[in-house]
């Protein structure tokens, strides 16, 4: 079975586009066959791996063709595990094309059915926005993984997203889960991550990830030099972080499927 992890949280700039990019190439790592999906229109993490002018078709066709063919969008990279599902700016043209249309909160669940045989995991890189393509990523989702950024008012705006989560789970997706939180941009030497770290746990618990990603500015640079973390810096922190978090992933992923084999079993 195959899991899709959507990387989400409406807050912007709390390292959505950076775990989904270096946790979808650590399980590439892991020899899991991955597939990246990007479904923001600033297509931050296909420029990670490709110039955008190479983007011919996108996932936009994908939402708008009568007839989507997911793997006429998919590009390989370097690593031969991981693959990518590009977006395009005009993914924001989405919102006003779909408005109305009855089936518009399942075009990517509808679209990965036919190819998800072909992968172990697939990670969708979401827009900072509850809008339709966050609704299309938790509909097609078997799993959530929240970043969060260790600074104050990190926890706000997490009320509106556990409210869309329930609702997807009340009809389209009853069986999408939260898989964690991770805390992104630590700083250990501030009292602000710190204070931040400690709230979230409060709140949290056990959903937290034991792994917390520091502030690195190897993250920072890698996209600059299309590589992930692993082939920029395979020694730096950021590595060392993103492959223990990719380990508990699969650790907690392995875990549910186990879990929800027992109660079909039941
Ligand atoms: N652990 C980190 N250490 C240093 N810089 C980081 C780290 N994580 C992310 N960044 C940087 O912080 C900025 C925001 O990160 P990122 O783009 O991953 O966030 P995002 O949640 O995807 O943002 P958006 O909501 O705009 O899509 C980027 O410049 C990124 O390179
Ligand atoms: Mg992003």
């Amino acid at each position: 079975m195959t899991s899709i992890l959507a990387i989400t949280n409406q807050k912007g700039g709390v390292g959505k586009t950076t775990t989904a990019i270096n946790l979808a190439a650590a399980l590439a790592l892991r020899k899991k066959k991955t597939l990246l999906i990007d479904l923001d229109p600033q297509s931050n993490a296909t420029i990670a791996f490709v110039d955008a002018s190479d983007v011919q078709i996108s996932m936009y066709d994908v939402f708008t063709s009568p007839s989507p063919d997911l793997n006429k969008v998919i590009k390989p990279t370097k690593d031969p595990n991981l693959f990518l599902a590009p977006a395009k700016l005009s993914l924001a043209r989405l919102e006003q094309q779909l408005a109305g249309a009855f089936d518009a909160p399942y075009k990517l669940k509808d679209s990965l059915a036919p190819i998800l045989k072909n992968y172990d995991y697939v990670v969708l890189d979401t827009p900072p926005a509850l809008g339709i393509l966050t609704v299309n990523a938790l509909v097609a989702s078997t799993h959530l993984i929240v970043p969060i950024q260790a600074a104050y008012f990190a926890i706000e705006g997490t009320d509106d997203l556990l409210e869309t989560y329930a609702r997807i789970r009340s009809r389209p997706n009853p069986d999408l889960k939260v898989l964690g939180v991770v805390i992104t941009l630590f700083d250990r030497r501030t009292n602000i991550s710190r204070d931040t770290h400690e709230q979230i746990r409060a709140v949290f618990g056990e959903a937290l990830f034991k792994t917390r990603i520091s502030k690195n500015v190897r993250l920072e640079e890698s996209p600059a030099y299309k590589e992930t973390i692993f082939s920029y810096a395979p020694k730096s922190p950021g590595a060392d972080e993103y492959k223990k978090l990719s380990q508990e992933v699969i650790q907690r992923v392995e875990a549910d499927r186990s879990a929800r084999h027992t109660q079909d079993a039941a």
